[in-house]
């Protein structure tokens, strides 16, 4: 009997939704987009109708179906418990009881950017790397620590907030989660968005990014490879932030090598060049000279690792 395994990458904009054959192959991938009114209150009804018309459409029986794992943005405690999600909405719900009760499927949730460093690990450019740091740059950003070869979840889930380490002690606008002046801030698709509109307001410099009704990350690294000087200035004030919050990191971890992953991760060579650039500047000898790569699995990272988590289970 063929068996499968749903992935299921819950983010502030989408879902993404991988389904798995129980060797890891992905059968197929599709999105969701993500509800996020009263709350959020509605995404784990739409992640069971997408999951159980899946299992419709492919003929897929109940007892083919191994389980759910699920990538949540935000800390997950062990057993599934959710307290905040600051980029969607949701405060205090057990995620695998609420999953399990509406596709009636075993689910494991534990935190977006821990799953797609485990994602990386297995099936990505992490696969042999014993200490790595994910960062996913999305909605929010995200962060997963791998050493010696363990995630590390912290006590309650919230090992690995990299989006939530203070960057400026001076900012006035505050993130999503309550805070102020945090690296999701300035390093996310919706970080960079706000930098952008800010410096437009408040400059007269040209850019391209001046007209646009509708502004994206995308935007304005596109334009920065076209070597608009706003675009630019912004691209490399984001690699300079990001790169002295991943030097913090590497002084408490030192990993052997970091990965940029999520949507923006999707603006490829500069990011990773320019990080690299800022990280290198000042940070002590023996931390210098670590590698930067783009997650391989790009942002398929989160589904693979969501299956990942259920393989997991049934192999021990
Ligand atoms: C959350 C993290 C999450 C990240 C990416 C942050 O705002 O606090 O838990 O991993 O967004 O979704």
């Amino acid at each position: 009997m063929e068996r499968f395994v749903f992935g299921i990458d819950i983010g502030g904009t989408a879902i993404k939704c991988g389904l798995f054959t129980e060797d890891g192959r992905l059968k197929e991938k599709w999105e969701i987009p993500t509800e996020r009114a009263a709350e959020g209150e509605r995404v784990p009804q739409d992640i069971a109708d997408t999951i159980l018309a899946k299992c419709r459409e492919y003929g897929i029986r109940r007892e083919q179906v191994l389980g759910v794992g699920l990538g949540v943005p935000g800390p997950v405690s062990g057993n599934g418990f959710v307290s905040h999600c600051p980029n969607l909405g949701w405060r205090e719900k057990n995620v695998n009881e609420i999953m399990e009760r509406l596709t009636g499927f075993v689910s494991v949730a534990a935190n977006d950017a821990n799953v797609a460093a485990l994602g990386e690990m297995w099936m990505g450019g992490g696969a042999g790397v014993k200490n790595m740091v994910l960062v996913t740059l999305g909605t929010g950003v995200g962060g997963g620590i791998i050493a010696e070869g363990k995630i590390v979840a912290g006590a309650t889930g919230a090992g690995g907030e990299l989006g939530h380490m203070v960057m400026n002690p001076q900012e006035s606008e505050p993130c999503g989660c309550g805070g102020f002046g945090h690296l999701e801030q300035y390093a996310s698709a919706t970080g960079i968005v706000r930098m952008a509109k800010k410096r437009m307001a408040e400059t007269k410099k040209s850019s391209v990014l001046r007209g646009k009704e509708t502004l994206s990350a995308k935007d304005i690294f596109d334009a920065a490879k076209e070597k608009d000087p706003l675009a630019t200035e912004l691209v490399d004030e984001l690699g300079s932030v990001l790169a002295r919050a991943l030097s913090h990191v590497a002084a408490v971890v030192e990993p052997e090598v970091f990965v940029i992953g999520g949507g923006v991760s999707r603006a490829g060579s500069v990011l990773t060049e320019t990080v690299k650039h800022h990280y290198n500047k000042g940070i002590m000898k023996a931390l210098q000279g670590k590698e930067f790569r783009l997650a391989t699995l790009g942002n398929d990272a989160g589904i693979y690792g969501c299956a990942k988590l259920i393989l997991d289970r049934i192999e021990k």
